[in-house]
């Protein structure tokens, strides 16, 4: 991985114990710089996407991914809500995931498929983190503007939005968001979201 930037230092996880730094080094910003992505690096974000488990090794995920400038990243970008539109403008790449809502094995729905995106949306957070990338994912989005600037099949619903490029400067943000760049990184304790019966803590 590059050397950490400040910003980047400021929201490293703080944890009790170890854990292995990728993830505790990614987060989301909303600030993007104008530097672009190259298509190697795409690739490698994706690949790792398409890495994750899935049910059935069904593979459930698809995306949508557009750069600045392009017809794709402008249909995302419309489908964005305001406050997304907000700072996303700055991202050089966005990209949409879908989710195939049945098996193709039986055609029997996939109760599964919205979770798997999510790993595999994970999986390439995490490999961005690695090339010195952010991702940020947004659930505020139009799914009726998306399906329809795709003609997305009646079988896939859209999942989410991600934002994908290289850190940039806080101080071009909206001042709304300012703040929320710049503060560490927080977390539920373990003992509340692990449990050996239900809201006792396991660990
Ligand atoms: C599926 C998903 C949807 C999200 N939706 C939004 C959103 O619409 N707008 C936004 O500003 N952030 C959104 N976020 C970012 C979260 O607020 C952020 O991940 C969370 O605060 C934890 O911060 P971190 O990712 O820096 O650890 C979303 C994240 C995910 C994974």
């Amino acid at each position: 991985m590059p050397e950490p930037t400040p910003l980047d230092q400021t929201k490293y996880a703080q944890t009790a114990i170890p854990v292995e730094a990728v993830m505790l080094r990614r987060w989301s910003p909303r600030a993007f710089s104008d530097r672009p992505v190259s298509e190697d690096d795409l690739r490698s974000v994706f690949t790792a996407a398409s890495w994750a488990a899935s049910s059935y090794n069904e593979q459930p995920w698809r995306f949508v991914v557009g750069r600045k400038g392009d017809e794709t990243w402008t249909k995302i970008f419309d489908s964005l809500a305001p406050l997304n539109q907000g700072w996303a403008n700055s991202a050089p790449v966005l990209y949409a995931s879908f989710a195939k809502k049945t098996f193709t094995h039986n055609g029997s729905p996939n109760g599964v498929a919205m979770h798997d995106v999510g790993a595999a949306s994970a999986n390439a957070s995490l490999e961005a983190t690695v090339l010195g990338l952010h991702t940020h994912g947004m659930a505020g989005f139009s799914k009726e503007k998306l399906r329809e600037a795709f003609a997305v099949p009646e079988g896939f619903d859209p999942v989410a939005c991600w934002a994908l490029g290289y850190l940039g400067d806080p101080g071009a943000l909206p001042e709304n968001f300012k703040e929320m760049e710049l503060k560490p990184r927080i977390r539920k304790p373990l003992g509340e979201v692990v449990f050996s019966s239900w809201e006792k803590p396991a660990l």
